[in-house]
């Protein structure tokens, strides 16, 4: 488990599955997907789950490291996780879906990120950590802004969500620019977060 001031990173294991089928039909995947709605049956998204299985057995692995977010006693949120790790390069694409809206625009998100790039950068040795989003995504622009990554691509009027035209943004971050997450928890204030909400800082 890594952890976290307001979550902590667990294996995606069976409470966070079951929660996937509500959260891959949600306003959460809207966001994530830059504006497609899916429709998942249930057998769709256990065919997902048993297809991610098989590639992790198969590959000794898979291609990513997935992670459940979860609330310091234990509520699932969601999913942070490498998407995509190309070991060759070094370099890890990352991927975000907290799951409950409530829960959106409350640190959440910057803790998981910053115990995941701790992990991909010190742990994993990665020297690049990126990740795609679209230009109506002020939370996730806003949050690159706050960790120091850069926007390195837009690519103009690439996503169409609910009838209006956004751009895709390819957001990066170099090992050497990244602050570490004991100097971010600090400067964003995230353990007064912590314990405004009363959770076991750490
Ligand atoms: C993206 C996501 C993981 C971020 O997590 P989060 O817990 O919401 O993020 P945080 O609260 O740590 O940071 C979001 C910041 O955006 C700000 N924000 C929220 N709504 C905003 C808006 N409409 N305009 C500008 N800023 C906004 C928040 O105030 C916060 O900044 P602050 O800490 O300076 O106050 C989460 O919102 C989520 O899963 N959303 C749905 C799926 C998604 O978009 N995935 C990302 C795919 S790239």
């Amino acid at each position: 488990m890594l952890e976290g001031l307001l979550v902590d990173l667990v294996p995606y294991g069976k409470a966070f599955q079951d929660l996937d089928h509500r959260w891959m039909n949600s306003e959460a995947s809207f966001w994530s997907s830059g504006g497609e709605r899916h429709f998942m049956s249930e057998a769709m998204v256990a065919a997902r789950h048993a297809q991610w299985a098989e590639e992790r057995e198969r590959t000794g692995g898979g291609s990513g490291v997935g992670f459940g977010v979860q609330t310091k006693d234990g509520k699932p949120l969601g999913y942070f996780g490498i998407n995509w790790l190309a070991p060759a390069h070094r370099l890890a694409m990352l991927g975000a879906k907290i799951g409950e809206p409530e829960y959106w625009g409350g640190g959440y998100g910057t803790d998981a990120l910053l115990l995941l790039l701790d992990y991909t950068f010190d742990w994993l040795d990665v020297r690049k950590a990126w990740l795609m989003t679209t230009s109506m995504n002020a939370r996730v622009m806003r949050q690159m802004e706050k960790v120091g990554f850069r926007l390195e691509v837009r690519q103009r009027q690439s996503a169409l969500a609910d009838g209006v035209w956004y751009d895709w943004l390819a957001y990066g971050l170099l090992r050497d620019e990244w602050a570490g997450r004991a100097t971010l928890v600090e400067q964003l204030g995230l353990r007064e977060r912590a314990a405004a909400l009363g959770s076991g800082a750490k």
